[in-house]
């Protein structure tokens, strides 16, 4: 029987139930909840940091493990500030903390929800910033024998919401810490739409950061009030010829070079362009002030956001011949599932 309700555990707040939730505040602690659930209980088991990348399908059959280790240590060179956070720490926290200590750099990435230990997974970005720009090396548990290893951010096959964390260490794995290195040299970063009029020799972190916190109230709905995961798809990437097509047929549509020739499409412009935005399916709905999020309206299931995503994938798929793909992660009820089954 399912017994613990893990609706405040995640920020799409789909009203579901797991086995049992256990609290890790040490590698220890994660070592036998792992044990416990795999081997002795013959169940699944799922880390969670904040909830705030997956969805939930159903009732999870197994133990919710949430990752609350914490500390932060900070070593400092001529250069640089290098600071070892260990993976149960609140993301925006260390933003803040950081630019409070003066150690600016990461304000572009402020008010994303989750842990840091989550950060490195999908390389999360914002407002022309990503966590691989900072990213010494990340540190992981194997849990099934307590080994570690340390992977240097090479290792980390950083991409666009991308790295080696969803992939050859996805499973059986925990990232237990990230060494971020900051430089003493601070650059800000205001060439994203909204932060182009800061001049660049007297703008300072805590300008960025409060714009910033304006600019996202404005686009992205408080999961408190209305359950989200934030964006639902990826960007597309698409090559030179794909994206000379779509603009000489769309004058309008951003798009914006990227690396090797390669050039990422909005998909809140593409999902807004089909008359999407604000669509609503059952209790699920595209986002009316950004259609690449779709919220929850409080009474949604996984199914009905699930059958609103296919919709949307296939709106854009017939105008556009663009497939779009999740970036949220689909958790059924023995644990992740691959969307292709599913979208
Ligand atoms: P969770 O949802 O708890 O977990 C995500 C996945 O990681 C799960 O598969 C989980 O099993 C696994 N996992 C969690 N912790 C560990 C661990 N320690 N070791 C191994 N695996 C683990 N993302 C951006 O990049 N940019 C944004 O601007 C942005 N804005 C957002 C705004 C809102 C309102 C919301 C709700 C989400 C937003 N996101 C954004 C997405 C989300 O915040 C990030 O993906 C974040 O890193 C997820 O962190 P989490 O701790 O909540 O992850
Ligand atoms: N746009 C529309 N209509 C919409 C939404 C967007 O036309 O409904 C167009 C506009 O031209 C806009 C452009 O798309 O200028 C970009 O929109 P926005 O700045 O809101 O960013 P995004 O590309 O939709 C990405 C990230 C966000 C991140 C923002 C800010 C992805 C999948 N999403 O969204 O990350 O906060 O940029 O940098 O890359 C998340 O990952 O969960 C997330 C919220």
């Amino acid at each position: 029987m399912n017994s613990v309700a893990i609706k405040s555990l995640n920020t799409f707040r789909m009203n579901v139930f797991a086995k049992r939730i256990v609290v890790a505040l040490t590698e220890e602690d994660l070592l036998k909840a792992w044990r416990q659930a795999t081997i002795l209980d013959n169940q699944p088991i799922l880390i969670l940091g904040g909830g705030s990348n997956v969805l939930f399908l159903e009732n999870y059959m197994g133990t919710i493990l949430l990752n609350r280790i914490r500390g932060i240590t900070i070593k400092e060179s001529k250069d640089a500030w290098y600071l070892y956070i260990h993976s149960g720490e609140i993301w925006n926290r260390l933003v803040n903390f950081s630019i409070n200590q003066n150690m600016p750099g990461l304000e572009n990435l402020a008010f994303i929800p989750g842990y840091v230990g989550t950060a490195p997974i999908q390389n999360i970005g914002a407002y022309g910033v990503e966590f691989c720009q900072f990213c010494e090396y990340v540190d992981i548990l194997q849990l099934d024998n307590g080994k570690k290893y340390r992977l240097n951010k090479f290792e980390c096959c950083f991409d666009y919401r991308e790295s080696i964390f969803k992939h050859s260490y996805r499973n059986n794995y925990a990232i237990i810490a990230v060494n971020l290195r900051i430089d003493k040299i601070w650059k800000p970063i205001i060439h994203y739409n909204g932060l182009t009029h800061f001049n660049v020799n007297r703008v300072t972190p805590r300008q960025i950061l409060n714009r910033i916190f304006l600019l996202r109230k404005r686009k992205i709905p408080n999961p408190l009030f209305q359950g989200n995961a934030g964006s639902f798809f990826k960007n597309p990437i698409v090559d030179a010829k794909t994206a000379k097509i779509l603009k000489n047929k769309y004058k309008n549509i951003p798009i914006f070079s990227v690396k090797n020739n390669q050039f990422r499409l909005s998909a809140g412009w593409l999902i807004e362009k089909c008359q999407l935005k604000g669509y609503k399916m059952g209790n699920a709905e595209v986002y009316n002030k950004q259609a690449l999020i779709l919220v929850n309206n409080g009474k949604a299931t996984g199914t009905e956001l699930i059958l609103l995503a296919k919709y949307i994938r296939d709106k854009v798929s017939e105008k556009f011949s663009i497939w779009l793909e999740p970036e949220v992660r689909f958790i059924a009820s023995q644990g992740e599932i691959d969307p292709s089954k599913i979208l």
